[in-house]
């Protein structure tokens, strides 16, 4: 939430960039634009949909949604592949931010927003989309809520359809990076300094890693909803060996990160 408060009261989304950039794709520097920042995400969606094998789904005509959209950094370039985008985020202020990032970059009359508050529900019927996208939001919620959420993109979304979301899993770097996490998170609550401490990049960026969760426990949640279920791993990272699944490995990943993606039944 303190990336949206800082992007609520910056005055120009450029400036939001340089002040909160980091939060999404860890880049920083005075001189930074959001012409710059929503080409990273160009950059990576191609690659995300072939990866996922989603590049043979007939976008055209399509609805996707994207859970945990941030300011639209990778939104911009789904509105000008998918016939509507309905962009969903915990926090509302980033979501007025990122229809400023799509009216800017894409086609702000393919965008929905959808607000997430209590970080778990999707605002949206049954049935309702014909992909549910997720990168790198699934290990910054509270693990039930990520579990929640990922129940939540099977229900939203029809028959046939598909969900292709980005978790991440336990690595060696975590006998560090979650303590130290902890740690983060309980400052946040301290009086005064909590809130400023939230807005530094580093300790931020440490206090956001709020789960892991392994393929098997988010199958498990999910049941028998979904079928044809490829589990996609960094290449430094052997296979999970989950029995009725693809194993992929694709060089565009982090070792900690892999997806899940499947056709709901
Ligand atoms: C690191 S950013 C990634 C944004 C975007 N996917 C990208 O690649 O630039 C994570 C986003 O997830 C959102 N988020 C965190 N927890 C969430 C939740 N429980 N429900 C919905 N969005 C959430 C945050 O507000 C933030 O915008």
């Amino acid at each position: 939430m303190a990336a949206g408060v800082a992007a609520a009261h910056e005055h120009s989304i450029d400036d939001v960039v340089r002040e909160t950039g980091w939060v999404f794709n860890n880049q920083i520097g005075d001189q930074l634009s959001l012409a710059q920042f929503v080409a990273t995400g160009d950059a990576q969606t191609e690659p995300f949909m072939n990866a996922l094998g989603l590049q043979s789904m007939p976008v055209e005509g399509q609805t996707m949604l994207e859970l945990g959209s941030g300011i639209g950094r990778m939104t911009a370039s789904f509105t000008r592949l998918f016939n509507r985008v309905i962009a969903c985020d915990l926090d509302a202020a980033l979501l007025e931010r990122c229809r400023e990032t799509v009216a800017q970059f894409g086609r702000p009359d393919r965008l929905q927003t959808s607000h997430i508050p209590d970080g778990r529900t999707i605002a949206l019927p049954d049935d309702s989309v014909d992909l549910v996208f997720s990168y790198i939001t699934l290990q910054h919620c509270h693990r039930d809520d990520a579990l929640a959420l990922a129940s939540e993109a099977v229900r939203v979304v029809r028959s046939g359809g598909r969900i292709a979301l980005d978790f991440r899993s336990w690595d060696l770097q975590d006998l560090v990076l979650w303590p130290t996490g902890k740690l983060v998170r309980a400052s946040w609550r301290l009086p005064r300094v909590g809130p400023m401490i939230a807005q530094w990049r580093l300790p931020a960026r440490l206090g956001w890693q709020a789960n892991r969760l392994s393929p098997s426990r988010v199958l498990s949640g999910l049941g028998d909803s979904i079928t044809d279920v490829t589990i996609l791993r960094g290449p430094k990272r052997r296979g999970f060996g989950i029995p009725g699944t693809t194993d992929r490995a694709f060089a565009g990943m982090h070792r900690s990160h892999w997806w899940i993606v499947g056709v709901v039944r």
